[in-house]
């Protein structure tokens, strides 16, 4: 907050980002919330506690340090609430347990983040609820897809792995006219790069494990929604008893303070990297939706304010050997999952779920995280383990 009160329309937004949240001179001063770790709340006599007038009732309700991330989560998203979950994993499943019930029908692209087709292919069938993927980019034609009781649609752009951007202004028109709640698992973007519910998304998915922590030290989940869904969501929430620790909420707070700062580098470094990468002879193609050369270019440009820092390399030939050799060469590249931290990863991405979007690659996909080390030392890297894994 800055001094006036809430932080002005206008500002940029490394300034949101720096005064996003609790109000210092709410709590003495401090610039920081206070971590408050909490199960019990006392009430001050049996009249307050019979009614429960008072801000805080129970810690799964919220404590100062959840309200001032939820605070600034929604200045961010521009949203009407934000509920914050244990995992970026529980972002994605506790909106589908919201709005979905038996005999509903869900559409989800096809180029989903894996677990949460396996969610959707196992807890949502067993509910009765009829699921169906999507090919990325079908925009507009969705419409061919619904249903009387198609209830949601749930879109991640760009797709998992492969990272196909989809038309999100096209699949909401068909969505609001028939009165469909639209989801955006939004993690690679993160509301400075893509803010969804601008696009007229109802509710927007981070993994805050990414990004907004960047140290891959904490597992988080951020849910937002407009005011029509805002209702449904909580009491849901509240029904599945979903909640998170305040230390965790209040690294997450700490982490979007440096977020611009680091996304900034970490677009700037993946960027440098996938254009190098496209003029190696052991590499067929980079999928990076901010590459002119990337099919969906034009879509992404019209969308999106920015990349983040992940995206995948298809090698010009070879298999899982090949795959296995330039990881296991790779000095500065860790062999792990997740993304979004300061340190690099890469991993060999299974593509075998896919349905209605399965395509032929020349070579294994490798997905790349470029975290915040110097650009130079990462392509180095990558070139010797290129020649290791394809001598040419
Ligand atoms: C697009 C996307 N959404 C959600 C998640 C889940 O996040 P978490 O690892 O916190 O469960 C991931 C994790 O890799 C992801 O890539």
């Amino acid at each position: 907050m800055v001094k006036s009160g809430k932080p002005a329309g206008d500002l940029g937004i490394n300034t949101m980002l720096a005064h996003c949240g609790n109000d210092p001179y709410e709590f003495h001063g401090f610039v920081n919330p206070p971590v408050v770790r909490a199960s019990t709340v006392l009430f001050k006599d049996a009249e307050t506690m019979a009614s429960q007038n008072q801000k805080y009732t129970y810690g799964t309700h919220g404590t100062p340090t959840t309200d001032a991330l939820c605070q600034a989560i929604d200045q961010l998203e521009g949203s009407a609430g934000t509920l914050l979950v244990p995992s970026g994993l529980a972002a994605v499943t506790v909106p589908l347990l919201a709005f979905l019930g038996t005999g509903d029908h869900v559409l989800l692209v096809d180029t989903i983040y894996n677990p949460t087709r396996r969610f959707a292919d196992s807890m949502l069938k067993r509910l009765g609820i009829d699921v169906e993927y999507y090919p990325p980019h079908i925009g507009g034609d969705i419409a061919n897809l619904i249903r009387p009781n198609t209830r949601v649609i749930f879109t991640e752009s760009p797709g998992s792995n492969t990272f196909e951007i989809q038309d999100i202004p096209a699949i909401v028109a068909v969505a609001r006219e028939r009165d469909i709640i639209t989801m955006m698992d939004n993690t690679w973007a993160t509301p400075l790069y893509l803010k969804a519910l601008d696009f007229g998304i109802d509710i927007t998915i981070h993994a805050g494990t990414k990004y907004p922590s960047g140290h891959s030290d904490v597992l988080f989940g951020m849910i937002s929604s407009n005011e029509k869904c805002w209702k449904r969501l909580e009491e849901s929430y509240t029904a599945l008893g979903m909640c998170v620790n305040s230390d965790d909420a209040y690294q997450i707070l700490r982490g979007l303070r440096s977020m611009g700062l680091r996304l900034n580098h970490h677009q700037q470094s993946a960027l440098t990297i996938a254009r190098w990468l496209e003029q190696q002879p052991q590499v067929a193609r980079v999928l990076h939706p901010a590459l002119e050369s990337h099919p969906d270019h034009a879509l992404w440009k019209r969308d999106f304010k920015g990349a983040s820092g992940v995206f995948s390399i298809v090698l010009a030939s070879g298999g899982t050997a090949e795959a296995h050799k330039l990881l296991d060469s790779l000095q500065l590249f860790g062999l792990g999952y997740s993304w979004g931290g300061y340190e690099s990863l890469a991993v060999h991405v299974y593509l075998g779920d896919r349905t209605v979007a399965a395509q032929s690659f020349e070579g294994p996909v490798i997905r790349l995280q470029i975290g915040l080390e110097d650009t130079q030392d990462l392509i180095n890297d990558l070139q010797q383990g290129l020649t290791t894994a394809l001598p040419q």
